[in-house]
């Protein structure tokens, strides 16, 4: 396990919306490099970074053309070997985004993979060996080439499945996990991954970590091995490199794939998404977070608390305020519920996720679909800097911006919250340098929970020697607690006191007792 891990806040960054530093609307590596930083002084001491590898971005990104080639509209490799030096610089480490389930239709590999007559390539995706067929209720296309056959797909219609091999084999045209070809597949994305390591990466955000065998049993085992295999050439080669799986099953994930992280996404009716996104249930927000919420934390302890205990010796679960595939928390989450929604995800055990702009705010917004992103491209409009053209996100005219900036007279921006002490802004900040302050708050000291009764406040939490204590509702609480004795608060947000073995915890208020 790298070390840097167990005190790492990370920062999402969507590349495209970031900064921009050439006016082409886009953002860009320069411009990240540029924000540094910002990024520092949010206490966020490592980085994610959505692909920004070449591709026609009907996937923004996540179709690759060519994996060893950042995208034009980025910048150059040598610009991204220097946001890793610069980066480093300032002890911020660098995750890119790997995409290894499938690869855009236009990648050399696929055209190859195409052709009628055999050739390396010919195994590289998952082909059938006859067009007028399907792939048993997997997507696939068929018809468009010269290649007898249909490919399957991986999601969109412009991003074919590359080929690991299928565990249970129905068909003579499924390769076998051990085939030659599903074992080139392999070496190939390790060739990627080394690739970049080498030119100074600290590891990978995998996308899709749990698509890559096929028909793979119910634990995924078949998928699980790659990826251990994955940790092997990690921990022998590059010992400091880092990987967060997309899958969402940390059992499955950090036990069975060796992942370091595994990301807790936001499915419907798991425990995070009570947390800040239970609005898609019939209407009713009934998110913990929400002052007028139902205010039941044990819909999100049932869930996790199983995940955690299997996990928390193997790896870290990691909570993010939102990614950009997500609604924004601040589509229903005001201001204040917001703080104390940070402050939770900002106190638990192992590894948070900041998704930029989250930390001031930003509103999920209604624009037009760009990119492939259809609801998602609400959570990834420009960052708001400040008051100036665009938000100083860039200087181009407006029409040539990737996507609107918030028009909203209300808008919020990094600027205005810098000078506000009480600012969500500057809450992270106090909330990310109180973690870095005590071990007890970082990604390996215990969690228990304390006080936790289903549709009632307070929810009180141990990490280590410190007690943490919430209560996102409109109505302070007062209650007794033999683990209060002896205790005074280092943090607080709202209210909150101990006298005794009594906890006083006023509205929308957050504290740490020592
Ligand atoms: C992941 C990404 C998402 C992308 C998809 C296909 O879910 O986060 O943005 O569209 O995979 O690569
Ligand atoms: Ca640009």
């Amino acid at each position: 396990m790298p070390e840097w891990l167990k005190d790492a806040v990370f920062y999402e960054i969507y590349p495209q919306s970031f900064k921009d530093t050439n006016s082409d609307g886009i953002g860009d590596l320069n411009g990240i490099i540029e924000k540094l930083d910002y990024v520092k002084s949010l206490g966020a001491n490592a980085l994610w970074i959505n692909p920004c590898f070449d591709s026609p971005f009907k996937d923004a990104g996540y179709d690759v053309r060519d994996y060893k080639k950042v995208a034009e509209r980025y910048g150059t490799n040598e610009d991204l070997i220097h946001l890793f030096e610069e980066a480093h610089a300032r002890g911020i480490r660098v995750l890119l985004d790997l995409v290894p389930g499938h690869t855009s239709d236009t990648h050399e590999w696929f055209i190859k993979s195409s052709q009628y007559e055999e050739n390396e390539y010919s195994g590289r995706y998952v082909w059938t060996s006859n067009a007028f067929e399907g792939i048993g209720g997997h997507p696939y296309i068929s018809g468009m080439t010269e290649r007898y056959g249909a490919y399957m797909l991986n999601f969109f219609a412009s991003q074919p499945a590359l080929n690991y091999g299928w565990l249970n084999r129905t068909e003579k045209w499924m390769s076998a996990v051990d085939s030659p070809e599903a074992l080139a597949t392999i070496e190939a994305m390790k060739d990627v991954m080394r690739f970049w390591l080498d030119a100074g990466c600290d590891g990978f955000r995998v996308d899709m970590a749990d698509s890559l065998v096929k028909n793979d049993d119910e634990n995924k085992s078949a998928t699980a091995k790659i990826w251990r295999s994955v940790r092997e050439m990690l921990d022998a080669d590059y010992p400091e490199a880092a990987l967060v799986s997309e899958w969402s099953n940390p059992k499955q994930a950090i036990n069975g794939g060796g992942f370091h992280m595994d990301f807790y996404l936001d499915h419907w009716h798991n425990g995070y998404n009570t947390l800040l996104r239970d609005y898609e249930t019939g209407g009713e927000d009934n998110s913990f977070f929400r002052a007028e919420g139902k205010g039941d934390i044990m819909r999100f302890l049932d869930d996790y608390l199983p995940k955690y205990r299997v996990t928390s010796k193997n790896g870290y679960i990691s909570m993010f305020t939102c990614n950009h595939d997500t609604p924004r928390p601040a589509r229903t989450l005001s201001v204040p519920e917001l703080k104390i929604a940070y402050a939770f995800i900002l106190s638990m055990p192992g590894i948070p996720f900041i998704y930029y702009g989250d930390e001031i705010g930003m509103k999920f917004l209604d624009v037009r679909s760009k990119e492939g992103g259809y609801h998602r491209t609400g959570s990834r409009t420009p960052m708001q800097w400040d008051d100036t053209k665009n938000h100083g996100f860039s200087d181009c005219e407006e029409e040539k911006l990737y996507l609107p900036v918030d028009q909203s007279e209300n808008a919020p921006s990094v600027k205005a919250q810098e000078e506000d002490p009480d600012s969500l802004l500057n809450t992270v900040r106090s909330l990310t340098s109180l973690r870095h302050r005590f071990k007890d708050l970082q990604a390996d000291a215990s969690f228990r929970t304390v006080y936790a009764v289903r549709e009632e406040m307070p929810f009180v939490y141990e990490r280590g020697n410190l007690l943490c204590a919430l209560n996102p509702s409109k109505q302070g609480v007062r209650i007794r607690l033999s683990e209060c004795r002896g205790r005074k608060a280092v943090y607080t947000i709202g209210e909150a006191e101990i006298e005794h073995e009594i906890l006083t915890i006023g509205p929308q208020s957050f504290a740490v007792f020592e």
